[in-house]
């Protein structure tokens, strides 16, 4: 495999919102995030994304842009983001900003002006269809958020845009090379301004099917879910390519594409060494509908990462900023404790790839437990999750319980610094609650303990990038281990070293027999040690998720 600058790094989400208020407004902004730098340096991050920061009305927190070439004010300014580049660099942390393109806010300019005069230039820049009331839609395909795709053209009663997010979020029509020639140049902007990357937002939604037309209705509402429409169109390839080819390639950016529903022999044109992209994000278990027990996480996890041997590098996560907490999700709340948690950060951080760490994680943050009124919350999204599970026959009690399960809004609430009031986040109103859970859970407790849930993703990354052992991290085999026991999740990797990654993914003890004999233990969530008469032969009894890292003879 081709080597690139990228391979080797540990990446960091950040949440703009939610990180650190250096002003008292409740909302976090760069400065908030240049104070933190030395404690990421710290923890071993060498690059950050971040989530939209740039000008917008926050319809979808930022997911909404309005003005590609400047900072919302309640982030910052401009030289406030050159200063954490330059921050960044002198600590050797990239900076990856969220690159949103399949759609802009109703309120850029380009759509302003498409409003104005829909047959004019910018009315090419979206798709805009002529609309009578009592006419039937050009197509019947849901929003991510809920209804229809189409919507009113503002001051336009026979028009209508589509949308295939939220209505403030109406899509560009990549099918225009004028609107293209516009994205690259703004994505050359920002790169020449010493940006390391993008995170590449939804980007395979620029395709689609046209012309419009309907796909079977899956819901009582009578629409079509987008899924349908995505599995059919064909050509997103091409855009990808000339993208890369303007932009990425030119400046040996590092991208990592949010991509859903591509086809496996796509996959080397995705994430080949001459990819559209340096990697995208396993989703496997993050998707996975069913219930997720141990088996379906190792199934779903093993399997993506068997699919892209030999081709490309994943992209690893237990949570971002659209799912609830990895370990609320991936561990039985009964079982949940530190002991746990880190047995979740090794399995996936491990992996072949690059690992992501989204804010909060690294202390072990959890989803809320309960919260009294939906207003409490703020995602786009929680209406319609809400209304979908009444329509389903659930009571008010038990759709709100649904909704604190499923919301966005768990990994958004503000970062748990101490347990001083608002958990340090602001000195004045949070914009988004406060995890009451802050005060059990929080850095402060953390940093000085070296048994906490902070110091093993700490350990985690130095052992990573350990010189002896870093070339067997980055481009060693992946080799599963016994995938057929069951509530064991082990693997090797196999490279100058030959080290494998074990886990007890149960609340039982169970007993297991290794290929030889360990010749060091690297990392432990419990105190297990080489002396430990357990590690006499090759079998061995790990207790409750328990996880072990060895070097095998
Ligand atoms: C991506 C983002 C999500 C956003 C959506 C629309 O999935 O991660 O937060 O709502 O795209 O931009
Ligand atoms: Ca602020």
């Amino acid at each position: 495999m081709e080597k690139k600058w990228w391979h080797n790094k540990v990446a960091y989400q950040i949440y703009p919102k939610s990180f650190y208020d250096t002003n008292g407004d409740g909302i976090g902004d760069i400065n908030g995030v240049i104070e933190k730098l030395d404690y990421l340096q710290d923890l071993g991050i060498d690059i950050i994304w971040l989530s939209p920061i740039y000008c917008s009305p926050l319809a979808d927190q930022g997911y909404d842009i309005s003005d590609y070439y400047d900072i919302d004010p309640r982030f910052g300014t401009i030289a406030d983001l050159d200063r954490l580049i330059e921050e960044g660099k002198k600590r050797g942390i990239g900076i990856v900003m969220d690159l949103v393109v399949n759609h802009c806010s109703d309120e850029h300019e380009w759509f302003k002006k498409a409003c104005e005069d829909p047959d004019g230039e910018y009315g090419k820049f979206f798709y805009i269809e002529d609309y009578k009331d009592g006419d039937s839609l050009p197509c019947n395909w849901r929003s991510y958020f809920g209804g229809s795709v189409w919507e009113k053209l503002p001051g336009h009663d026979d028009k209508i845009y589509l949308h295939v997010f939220h209505k403030k979020q109406p899509d560009l029509n990549w099918e225009n090379p004028k609107l293209r020639k516009e994205v690259y140049k703004m994505i050359n902007w920002w790169l020449d301004k010493g940006i390391v990357g993008f995170r590449i937002d939804a980007i395979i939604n620029i395709k689609k099917k046209l012309p419009f037309s309907d796909y079977p209705v899956d819901g009582d509402d009578g629409l079509s879910s987008i899924d349908n429409m995505l599995k059919e169109a064909t050509g997103v390839g091409e855009f990808l390519n000339e993208l890369a080819d303007e932009t990425f390639r030119k400046h040996d950016a590092f991208t990592v594409g949010e991509v859903f529903n591509e086809k496996d022999d796509e996959l080397p044109l995705f994430i080949g060494s001459h990819g559209y992209f340096s990697t995208m994000f396993d989703f496997s278990a993050e998707s996975t509908k069913e219930d997720i027990s141990p088996e379906n996480y190792k199934k779903a996890v093993f399997k993506a990462h068997e699919r892209v041997d030999g081709i490309g590098f994943l992209s690893n996560i237990i949570e971002n900023h659209d799912e609830p907490r990895g370990v609320s999700r991936f561990i039985p709340k009964e079982d949940l404790d530190d002991t746990s948690k880190k047995m979740l950060a090794g399995i996936y951080f491990l992996l072949p790839g690059l690992p992501f760490i989204y804010q909060g994680q690294e202390i072990g943050m959890e989803n809320l437990d309960n919260v009294n009124d939906i207003n409490d919350l703020d995602d786009c999204a929680n209406a319609n999750i809400y209304e979908t599970a009444l329509h389903e026959g659930k009571t008010h009690a038990e759709a709100l319980a649904h909704l604190i399960n499923v919301t966005r809004d768990n990994a958004r609430t503000p970062f748990q610094w101490d347990d001083s009031k608002n958990a340090g986040f602001t000195d004045g109103k949070p914009w988004l609650m406060v995890n009451p859970k802050y005060k059990n859970i929080n850095l402060a407790e953390q940093i000085n303990d070296s048994h906490s849930v902070f110091n093993f993703y700490k350990e985690l990354i130095s052992l990573r990038k350990n010189p002896e052992y870093e070339s067997t991290f980055v481009y060693g085999k992946f080799v599963p281990y016994k995938p057929e026991q069951k509530n064991l999740l082990a693997y090797s990797r196999v490279g100058e070293k030959s080290v494998m990654v074990i886990a007890n993914y149960q609340k039982d003890a169970q007993t297991l027999s290794l290929p030889s004999k360990i010749k060091k233990v690297l990392l432990s969530n419990t105190s297990k040690t080489l002396d430990n008469s357990s590690f006499n032969g090759t079998e061995i009894v790990l207790s409750p998720y328990e996880l072990l890292v060895v070097e095998m003879v």
